[in-house]
């Protein structure tokens, strides 16, 4: 049984790992944010949105939406083997607006693996495993009187959507991603000259527990370099 099923915790949108990528200190805006700098010309143009709610179900003003994730060669902005990413490239922090909603554009990250022909590889090799993981996005959110919630989705259709190395797949996690081809109306509301994938995806936050959050991990304060 899962721990939080045995201290009566649900989580509606669940928790999986973090991955060990995440850097603190990302801009941050109200509202909406542009995750990428626009450089990644293989990238296809991602709109992705949703309402944060409180423990009792109500939009969540004010709550923070940390992310982060890859670029359509797999590789992260501050861990680029190629350095050709600016700090901080698809990394934001993004203050949900008045009405808990926050939305962000960057670009659908492509999956990515361990470093070929590294111990871990090999290792992997040896077991007789892949090292891939589906393409996916990352989430931090947390708000005063809420427990911090580690996050992401994966993006549906990518062929390893349910064989990721890192066993991070989870229900739920894997929202519809809609193609917005020839649908004029929204690439103009979004301020976009062509067509785009859309996801939408609301977060439920937890209450704390005891007056704690139990889920925050002091160790995690790696900085930017
Ligand atoms: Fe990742």
């Amino acid at each position: 049984m899962p721990s939080t099923q045995r201290s009566g915790i649900e989580n509606p949108t669940p928790r999986t790992i973090e991955g060990p990528l995440y850097v603190a200190g990302a801009p941050a805006s109200e509202g909406f944010a542009r995750l990428d700098d626009g450089r990644d010309t293989n990238g296809h143009t991602l709109i992705m949105h949703g309402t944060v709610y409180d423990a009792g179900g109500k939009p969540l003003p004010g709550a923070t939406v940390e992310v982060w994730h890859c670029d359509t060669r797999g590789f992260y902005s501050h861990f680029d083997p190629t350095g050709l990413q600016a700090p901080f490239n698809m990394r934001r922090t993004i203050i949900a607006d008045a009405k808990g909603c926050y939305k962000f554009q960057s670009i659908v990250p492509h999956g990515y693996g361990v470093p070929p022909g590294s111990p871990t590889e090999q290792l992997l090799s040896a077991l007789g495993r892949h090292g891939q993981r589906p393409a996916h996005i990352h989430f931090f959110i947390s708000a005063d009187g809420h427990r911090k919630l580690t996050t992401q989705i994966n993006i549906d259709g990518d062929p390893l959507v349910n064989d990721d190395f890192a066993y991070a797949t989870r229900d739920g996690l894997v929202p519809a991603i809609t193609e917005r081809t020839t649908d004029e109306a929204s690439i103009k509301a979004n301020n976009l000259t062509g067509p785009f994938a859309e996801i939408e995806f609301d977060i439920h936050l937890t209450a704390l527990v005891n007056g704690v959050d139990n889920q925050v991990n002091e160790q995690r304060q790696r900085a930017a370099a």
